[in-house]
């Protein structure tokens, strides 16, 4: 599985995820979704007490972020170097917010003064942007945008769905207010749990708001009681929790914190470099120019001249038996993408994926023009 995701979920995490299912209110399973909570914390580098996992996958808490913090009228931004932030503009449109964008070409990335600019113009309720975009595969840099939305009064959003477990980030001193991520990148959990995490400015505004967020599922008053992080004495029924995929999510934050999170940022910063410089020697291109803006998780691949990119991703599944992908939204047709994430990222599934290139490049049709 080396498409942006899911990755290959090792054995130690399919079997916690094979536990006899029990009660979603048990107080066993309350003890695992501490132990969870615990993790994230670890993973995000934060000390939010608003941190839990939404039933659902990166979108869920996408909307779950959105539709909590923003009410309808108010200013959005958003940074658009790729797909998720057109679709977080989407969804914050779908609740009447009025929504601004500033836009990069696909593979680019915005400088803080350009984001400062647009803060000050736009003055929005919150700021929008992927740290890991994984259709462009952009890793974008986080250091100082925290401090310019607090200047502006604006609470910072990130999308951490392709980079987080893979790349340096630190949720309280990068003054992120709200962050997440999904199960089935790094982490090597199957998909269906979404990690999520509020600062206090986040939840200052969330719990005054004078409408109720759109969404009674992902209404943060009632996931922060599920999670037993509202200091209420009991937790009340709100919606079936996915026990089993609770088993294994707690299983794979165990994994990233045996490893520890210093060393897997590096193993994956390290893969990428040796991937990468295979790739160049094969005569191919990567697509984002610059090396310390390239997300070491997912890599892309200018779609090579001549070759019909579908033929070359099916040949290799066909062939190989392995799962590279085609672009994703602005960057469809522009690239190859292939993802090595959590286990994924070693110097052997590198060798396998360049020799599977190599030989589809050999096999498939190059058109004369
Ligand atoms: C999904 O996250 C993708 O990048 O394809």
């Amino acid at each position: 599985m080396f498409g942006p995701g899911p990755s290959n979920v090792p054995q130690r995490i399919l079997e916690a995820g094979s536990n006899p299912v029990i009660g979603h209110m048990h107080p066993e399973i309350f003890e695992i979704m501490n132990d969870i909570k615990s993790g994230i914390q670890y993973m995000f580098q934060t000390q939010n007490n608003m941190t839990l996992a939404v039933s659902g996958t990166g979108h869920t808490a996408m909307e779950c972020a959105i539709f909590n913090t923003v009410e309808p009228g108010e200013s959005v931004l958003s940074a658009v170097n790729g797909i998720w932030g057109e679709r977080a503009a989407d969804m914050a449109e779908r609740i009447g917010a009025r929504v601004n964008t500033i836009v990069a070409p696909p593979g680019g990335f915005f400088t803080n003064a350009e984001i400062e600019q647009a803060l000050s113009k736009y003055r929005p309720a919150v700021f929008f942007l992927a740290h890991g975009e994984s259709s462009t595969g952009v890793l974008h840099p986080l250091d100082g945008i925290g401090q310019l939305c607090h200047k502006y009064n604006c609470l910072f959003l990130v999308d951490s769905v392709a980079s987080m477990g893979g790349a340096p980030l630190y949720m309280d001193q990068h003054g992120i207010d709200i962050l997440y991520t999904g199960s089935q990148k790094v982490l090597n959990a199957p998909p269906g749990t979404a990690p999520i995490s509020f600062s206090e400015r986040a939840c200052q505004k969330i719990f005054n708001r004078r409408t109720k967020p759109v969404s009674f599922f992902l209404d943060l008053s009632w996931l922060a009681n599920y999670w037993g992080c509202d200091g209420k004495p009991s937790r009340v029924y709100h919606h079936t929790g996915p026990v089993t995929a609770f088993y294994s999510l707690r299983e794979s934050l165990a994994v990233l914190v045996e490893e520890g999170l210093e060393n897997s940022w590096e193993r994956h910063e390290k893969v990428a470099e040796y991937f990468h410089a295979g790739l160049e020697n094969m005569g191919l291109k990567l697509f984002v120019k610059e090396k310390k803006a390239r997300l070491p998780t997912v890599t892309t691949i200018v779609a090579p001249h001549g070759y019909d990119w579908k033929e070359i991703t099916t040949y290799i599944m066909k062939t190989h038996n392995l799962e590279i992908s085609g672009g994703l939204g602005p960057s469809v047709g522009m690239v190859l993408r292939v993802g090595l994430m959590g286990c994924n990222s070693s110097k052997a599934s590198v060798d396998m994926v360049l020799m599977a290139l190599k030989d589809a490049l050999k096999h498939c049709h190059k058109s004369k023009v």
